[in-house]
């Protein structure tokens, strides 16, 4: 069952996507901008890219000289992400990845991890302590991840087909909302930096920008 869910959200990502071959347009995220700022600043080189999509977010942290490694589960999301990219072969490393699987890297392999709007795709609570602490484990000690999620205050939570865990499908999507007690759960082995309410479109999503930094203690 949990398969068949994950394998029927993917697949429509790969419509919607096929449909919208600029589904979020080609400008740097909110949280796009700040994480390049951020890891520029800090002097953080090596980004693994959770759920990079078509690369909105991406292209710009290539411009601004980073080295990315985009992992998605949607071909048709990394085929136009490649497209897009093009120039920068040399700094962008794609990887087709489900990430209710183990991460395919090393231990301490990144200096930073970016992912925007895949931690409130149809992940259970669970699956998102796995994740996190996979991205934990492929972080060097001292690195920073930056992830978005939508939270309760939005307008979608609690409409339509409910999954359970805080999770419902509109348009096709199961969304996981956010409180702020799962923030703190997930950063079991990470200092919590910040925390930052922001909206995105015309809805407008409602989401929680996070930034934390991975303890040394391993
Ligand atoms: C809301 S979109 C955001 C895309 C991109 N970060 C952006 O903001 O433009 C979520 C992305 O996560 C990907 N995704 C969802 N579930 C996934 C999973 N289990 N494993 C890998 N990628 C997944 C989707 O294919 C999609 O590209």
């Amino acid at each position: 069952m949990k398969e068949k869910i994950s394998e029927d959200q993917r697949l429509h990502w790969e419509r919607t996507y096929h449909e919208n071959p600029s589904m979020y347009g080609s400008s740097a995220s909110e949280p796009g901008a700040y994480a390049i700022d951020l890891f520029s600043r800090l002097g953080l080189k090596t980004v693994l890219e959770l759920g990079s999509g078509q690369g909105r977010d991406t292209v710009p942290m290539l411009e601004a000289g980073l080295d990315v490694t985009a992992l998605d589960y949607s071909d048709e999301g990394l085929r136009e992400l490649r497209l897009r990219a093009t120039r920068f072969e040399h700094q962008l490393g794609v990887v087709k990845h489900d990430v209710h699987e183990p991460l395919p890297f090393p231990d301490e392999s990144f200096d930073a991890c970016y992912s925007h709007m895949l931690f409130n795709m149809a992940l259970s609570t669970e699956e998102l302590i796995s994740l996190t602490q996979e991205t934990r484990r492929v972080l060097r000690p001292g690195g920073v991840l930056v992830y978005t999620a939508r939270h309760t205050g939005d307008a979608h939570y609690g409409v339509g087909a409910d999954f359970g865990d805080n999770r419902f499908e509109n348009g096709g999507f199961v969304v996981h909302f956010f409180d702020r007690d799962l923030v703190d759960r997930l950063a079991d082995g990470f200092e919590l930096d910040d925390v930052t309410p922001f909206n995105e479109g015309e809805l407008p999503r409602k989401l929680f920008r996070v930034t934390m930094t991975r303890s040394p203690i391993t």
